[in-house]
């Protein structure tokens, strides 16, 4: 599996776009998606765990609907972060039971919407449990609920996106709050699922292992003593997303492979294929052959015959691992400005595109790469660096400081690799720029995935 489209890929398929006339002369930036890496990429993914794993991708990530209509004849479920997520996912195709809904801040209307759906719904505190004890007393649900649980196994790299630390603002935390937790359980029959996410990009392996193993230790206790009382087990375990990813060329990213290894060995139940079926669940994925009834209260996993095992359901909610690598940007050099010691490449999307690079350099970079106004890569490097700034009017939007370039002219096009998730998805409004033409290719060919946003369109957000 490769991390990062080779260079010449993007150059030729850059070339390709021009050459077809789809860079047009007001199209000063485009994204680009290269689908036969995405379904690459996700076809992988599936290998890796056990079949009948339900690949909750994260909306949030990339939430294009052409994308989502791609990935959902992919097989694969949604995870949806706000009811708009969850709008998303129903209009372009996927059934409730392939959405797991996980905002942290719901409204008792966010509530009964999810719960009168039937989408897989993850609790976020033991206030909104409660919540949902009493709306399902005059509900008749298909969901299943779980509740997020955060293992307190401390920080990753990069602070803004961990979420396992003593302290987090999400979930209940696994230690200091153990016993409302195990209350919770054996309160809340209906309550048969537990989620966790320890972070994004910047959390080792080894952490996103750890706070998966502290969960299953927690859970199997819950277990017993349902069990003995003869209730249902918890058997939905949802495990987040979080592996992180390579940014350049030079970084050597955990292979999926090697985490689902580390998770089985630490978490065996939980890969114990006779514990693996959809029965009872209610969660499907695409081409799933389980019909069972959806109904609240019998929808609750059972135990495994006389072995008292669990049938365990397993879902994953990753979002970085699977669409950042699959997309790059490309903006026009309008201007470069050359001030003693540093070159200034003025472009076509700064903190618009790039809040986080630009407001968190320090933590979230990638590569660049330069094409003449013809699409060919240009090699060697010019005496001086080169700072990326972005159009808008703040001193802060500036893509990247200090890089080594070859020579850059007004009239080439900058590159800015790795684009594919957690780009467009983050847009700001700020300085009321169009948003960009946006291509995806695929087995040579290419389709608009989004047009360049009208003036009338962007006066419309206004009104
Ligand atoms: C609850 C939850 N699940 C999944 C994800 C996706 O994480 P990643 O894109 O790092 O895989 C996030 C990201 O913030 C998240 O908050």
């Amino acid at each position: 599996m490769i991390e990062n489209i080779p260079r010449n890929t993007i150059s030729a398929i850059f070339s390709q776009a021009l050459h077809e006339g789809l860079i047009r002369e007001e199209d000063t930036a485009v994204l680009f998606h290269d689908f036969n890496y995405l379904a690459s990429r996700i076809a992988y993914l599936k290998s890796c765990f056990p079949s009948d794993t339900l690949h909750g991708l994260a909306i949030k990530s990339n939430p294009l609907l052409r994308i989502l209509e791609f990935t959902r004849t992919m097989g694969t479920c949604v995870e949806a972060a706000t009811v708009g997520e969850v709008t998303l996912a129903m209009r372009t195709g996927y059934s409730p039971n392939q959405v797991i809904f996980d905002s942290p801040v719901k409204t008792e209307a966010d509530l009964r919407f999810a719960l009168e759906l039937g989408v897989h719904m993850n609790c976020d505190n033991l206030t909104e449990l409660n919540r949902v004890d009493s709306l399902l007393k005059n509900i008749t649900s298909n969901s299943t609920i779980g509740i997020r649980i955060n293992p307190q196994i401390g920080v990753g790299a990069i602070l803004e996106s961990s979420v396992a630390g003593k302290y987090s603002k999400f979930g209940v935390p696994v230690n200091t709050m153990r016993r409302e937790l195990e209350d919770a359980f054996a309160n809340y029959p209906w309550l048969t699922g537990v989620h966790l996410h320890v972070g994004s990009q910047g959390c080792a392996m080894e952490m996103l292992v750890n706070g998966v193993g502290v969960l299953y230790d927690f859970v199997c206790e819950v277990n017993q003593k349902r069990t003995a009382k003869g209730e249902q087990p918890v058997a939905i375990f949802d495990i987040g997303g979080g592996l992180p990813i390579s940014y350049s060329y030079q970084q050597r990213p955990p292979r999926m492979e090697d985490y689902v290894a580390a998770l089985r060995e630490r978490a065996p139940g939980l890969f114990d294929s006779s514990g693996h079926r959809a029965q009872g669940t209610g969660l499907r994925a695409q081409g799933s052959e389980s019909s069972s009834p959806r109904h609240h209260g019998t929808m609750a996993p059972r135990q495994n015959g006389e072995t008292g095992e669990v049938s365990w359901r397993l879902i994953t909610e990753f979002g970085r691992w699977v669409f950042v690598n699959s997309g790059f940007t490309v903006s026009r050099v309008e201007y470069v400005k050359r001030d003693p010691g540093i070159n200034t490449a003025m472009i076509h999307v700064g903190a618009d595109l790039f809040v986080r690079e630009c407001l968190n350099p320090t933590d979230w970079k990638h590569e660049y790469s330069i094409l003449d106004s013809q699409g060919k890569l240009k090699k060697g490097l010019d005496d001086q660096p080169y700072n990326i700034a972005g159009p808008l009017c703040f001193a802060g939007d500036i893509l990247a400081k200090g890089i080594p370039l070859p020579k850059v002219e007004e009239g080439d096009w900058l590159v800015i690799h790795d684009t594919g998730g957690y780009t467009f998805s983050m847009w700001s409004r700020y300085n009321s720029r169009q948003t960009p033409r946006i291509l995806g290719w695929f087995e040579g060919t290419f389709s608009v995935l989004k047009e360049r946003e009208s003036l009338e369109d962007l006066v419309g957000f206004w009104e």
